[in-house]
């Protein structure tokens, strides 16, 4: 089933490259990074054009609960402590610079894109010493935060970190109305990238600045992106008869959910799992789980809608904007967004285009790919190397007679039947596929060969 967000947006159609090109830059990707990146580099003069494989926004745009904020869950106390404050202050700015360059450019350019500031929550049941912490962190990086005990959510909380001035918005509707301003090509799938030259089956396009704004980088080497991110599916019901909120609420405990209002619906979000990776007893866990926790405090709710959306997530949780590879000075690069791709895609636009017109971009450090290996990286990648071996071992084990799966394209691993979703999934990076094969999500790029036909799963 399809988001809300694609009910009611139609985005205008592109032609597909015509030929071979030569340009300043060229942006790989048109979801929200893609455009906007695009945008801000036209607007300093560097004409761009846009390689998209399908539409524009069919990939993670759509899928978003769209929030536009700074409150990444528990982020800045432990900001503070890994990277230093200097750091952290630079997280803080360039999310909280972004929310309001939205405002200002919706304006502009007079987007009905369904804008309003409105204020975001994380709460908790449990323990209202971690918000207190985060609360305390946040505020003294400027951020406008505040603690409390009470919120509007229809069950009790043991506390609330409140942040002032964040927003909402219908991201397809602005990325429509941003789409106008940039050139984009679809229906133009890049085959290779290799020095200044992007190759598709449309033609080549020549340019000396080349930006990968593809959701999960489609390139092994250099960059070495597969080993340093996994990704994760997360769920979303539109319901219908749950009270209005004005804020947005995110839980920090085990299990915690997603809450924002659209119009007369509530976006109840939850159930987060690494791609690949499902209960053992096969009853699904996104849905299913969040069908039973929207009963349990919306009685008597209807659900008109329901998705998913799947996330890169880094090893150290904060995202990779900035230079592809050392050995690679002109690529560029923007992924590992986690859960807040919308607010990530404004910063990620910012940063590279200061980097590609040559200016100073100080906020850019705690964003590059290249920074400071931490304590919390190592242990991610010690769990990260776990699940591709397991993925690869099981490659190299023969199946029972009733559970034929194919391997997955992108490096071999065995992929898991997702009984929810209907697809097959690759619990050591996350590409995704339908039943009958065919690529759903990267970084595979091609359609994984089923064996044989017939079993259960079929
Ligand atoms: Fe890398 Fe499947 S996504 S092996």
């Amino acid at each position: 089933m399809e988001s809300v967000w694609t009910e009611d947006t139609e985005i205008r159609r592109r032609e597909p490259l015509p030929g071979d090109r030569e340009v300043p830059a060229v942006v790989i990707g048109a979801g929200l990074a893609g455009i906007l990146t695009a945008y801000y580099l036209q607007k300093e003069g560097i004409r761009t054009v846009v390689l998209e494989a399908d539409r524009i926004g069919s990939g993670q745009t759509k899928n978003t609960t769209a929030k536009i904020t700074s409150q990444h869950n528990l982020i800045y106390s432990r900001l503070i402590r890994t990277f230093g404050r200097r750091m952290a202050e630079h997280y803080a700015s360039a999310n909280e610079t972004a929310i309001g360059e939205y405002e200002r450019l919706i304006r502009e350019k007079g987007i009905r894109c369904d804008f309003a500031r409105c204020p975001a929550y994380l709460y908790t049941q449990t323990r209202p010493e971690l918000l207190k912490q985060e609360t305390e962190a946040a505020a003294s990086l400027g951020i406008q935060a505040t603690f409390g005990t009470g919120c509007e959510l229809p069950f009790p909380v043991a506390g609330v970190t409140r942040f002032q001035g964040q927003a909402r918005f219908h991201p397809l509707k602005f990325l429509a109305g941003m789409a106008e301003e940039v050139e984009v090509y679809e229906q133009t799938k890049v085959l290779k990238v290799e020095g200044r030259r992007v190759e598709t089956a449309r033609g080549t396009v020549t340019a000396e600045h080349i930006v990968f704004a593809s959701h999960y980088p489609f390139l092994n080497v250099p960059g070495w992106y597969f080993a340093r991110m996994h990704q994760e599916r997360s769920y979303v019901l539109a319901l219908e008869g749950a009270e209005r909120l004005e804020g947005m609420y995110l839980g920090i405990d085990q299990g915690g959910l997603s809450f924002r209002s659209s119009g007369d619906l509530l976006l109840l979000g939850g159930g987060g799992h690494r791609t690949g990776v499902g209960r053992k007893d096969g009853a699904g866990q996104g849905y299913v789980l969040l069908r039973g926790r929207a009963e349990e405090i919306y009685p008597g709710c209807q659900e008109t809608a329901h998705w998913s959306a799947q996330d890169c997530m880094t090893l150290d949780g904060l995202p990779f904007i900035g230079r592809f590879s050392r050995r690679r000075p002109c690529w560029y690069v923007a992924t590992g967004f986690g859960k807040w791709g919308m607010t990530t895609a404004m910063v990620s636009a910012r940063i590279l285009t200061s980097l590609i017109g040559g200016r100073e971009c100080p906020e850019g450090d705690i964003f590059s790919p290249g920074r400071r290996f931490t304590a919390q990286a190592a242990k991610g990648l010690a769990v990260h190397g776990a699940y591709t071996v397991k993925g690869l071992a099981k490659h190299l084990l023969p199946s029972g007679d009733r559970e034929i799966v194919p391997n997955c394209p992108h490096m071999g691993c065995r992929l898991e039947w997702n009984p929810e979703e209907e697809s097959y999934d690759c619990p050591c990076h996350g590409s995704r596929f339908r039943r009958e094969g065919r690529l759903i999500d990267g970084p595979a790029q091609t359609d994984c060969r089923r064996k044989r036909a017939g079993g259960e799963r079929r």
